[in-house]
């Protein structure tokens, strides 16, 4: 792809900030927004932009994306080609306690971005979309036709409705939309409130774990690089319609993933068994025959590599 103005939003959160520094190094010009909210630890999203994207040259905006006026001044301020929509309040668990804000973020945040996207004529949106859409799914691997109108969390009920925001910006005035529905993304600099870290965190702190559902859950884990290839080879795309799953595209047992953080941990983890809870759903497993076909997806890190790469990143940050 030809060098590029993109904008991404939640440019300092974990997915955001890999993409960008992808997408600075392979020669684009990158504009981020990100309103550093505390949803977690803010100084871990200071240190992705201090340390991950040190030395970079990136234009960064702390902004919020519920401020349409001044999101307005960033399109006025740059030729924005390409948007990579990443910003959102994200946790399912969250949620339930928190439903406000996830309007505010993921429903106002991002009519106000599709609105502008339509303003300023750009050639390609993509929405940060999630595997949570499918509900509580009974049938396996779940394909993008599957049954999306059941969220069973408030999460999941606002990332819905941002595909179906994007539609009708897509049908009215032709603009160029792929919804990516992520499944389970880990790698170094994730977030803190996803297992991987909890766990990695407690392996390390001596400190016992809750494991959900007694252990009987299974994830599409999908690694942080191979998400990042599918974000930008949508990105070079630039379909004029597409909804999109982007997953390893096989279901690991979550037992299978405590067992490879307790190996390149080196620590034995000890394990409370809970029930499952509100929101969570018991097993996810991505088609991604698809993003396959349409975008020459092609994830290679195992679940091994994967953790490994975690754990090496989790122990040289906090120097344990
Ligand atoms: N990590 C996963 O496993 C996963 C899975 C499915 C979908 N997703 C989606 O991918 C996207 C990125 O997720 P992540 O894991 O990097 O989360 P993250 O919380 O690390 O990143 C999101 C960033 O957006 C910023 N942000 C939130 N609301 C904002 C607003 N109103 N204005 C400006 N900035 C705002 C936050 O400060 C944060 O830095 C989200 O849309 C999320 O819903 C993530």
């Amino acid at each position: 792809m030809t060098s590029q103005t993109i904008l991404i939003t939640g440019g300092a959160g974990f997915i955001g900030s890999h993409l960008a520094k992808r997408l600075i190094e392979e020669g684009h010009e990158v504009i981020i927004i990100d309103n550093f909210n505390p949803y977690y630890d803010p100084s871990l999203k200071e240190a992705r932009i201090s340390h991950l994207l040190k030395d970079l040259p990136y234009t960064l905006y702390r902004i919020d994306l519920e401020d349409f006026e001044a999101v307005q001044k960033v399109f006025e301020t740059h030729a924005i080609d390409l948007i990579a929509h990443q910003a959102a309040q994200a946790g399912v668990r969250y949620s339930i306690e928190n439903p406000l804000v996830y309007g505010q973020s993921n429903l106002i945040g991002t009519l106000n971005l599709l609105e502008l996207a339509k303003q300023y004529h750009i050639k390609g949106f993509i929405l940060a979309s999630s595997s949570s859409v499918y509900g509580d799914a009974t049938s396996f691997p779940i394909k993008e036709t599957d049954e999306t109108d059941k969220p069973i969390s408030l999460y999941a009920a606002t990332k819905k409705s941002c595909e179906l925001l994007a539609y009708s910006y897509h049908h009215l005035f032709e603009l160029p939309v792929t919804c990516l529905r992520y499944f389970t993304v880990y790698g170094p600099w994730g977030r803190p409130d996803m297992a991987i870290f909890s766990f990695t965190k407690s392996a390390f702190e001596g400190t016992p774990i809750d494991v959900y559902g007694q252990g009987d859950m299974a994830r599409d884990f999908t690694f942080i690089d191979d998400l990042v290839d599918g974000i930008v080879k949508a990105l070079e795309k630039q379909l004029p319609w597409a909804v999109l799953n982007l997953g390893r595209g096989q279901a690991q047992p979550l037992m299978d993933f405590i067992t490879s953080i307790e190996t390149h941990s080196g620590k034995s983890l000890q394990k409370n068994f809970l029930d499952m809870q509100p929101g969570d759903v018991q097993k996810t497993w991505a088609d991604i025959t698809q993003a396959k076909t349409l975008l020459s997806f092609e994830p290679k890190t195992s679940i091994d590599e994967g953790v490994q790469s975690f754990v090496t990143w989790y122990k040289n940050f906090y120097d344990v």
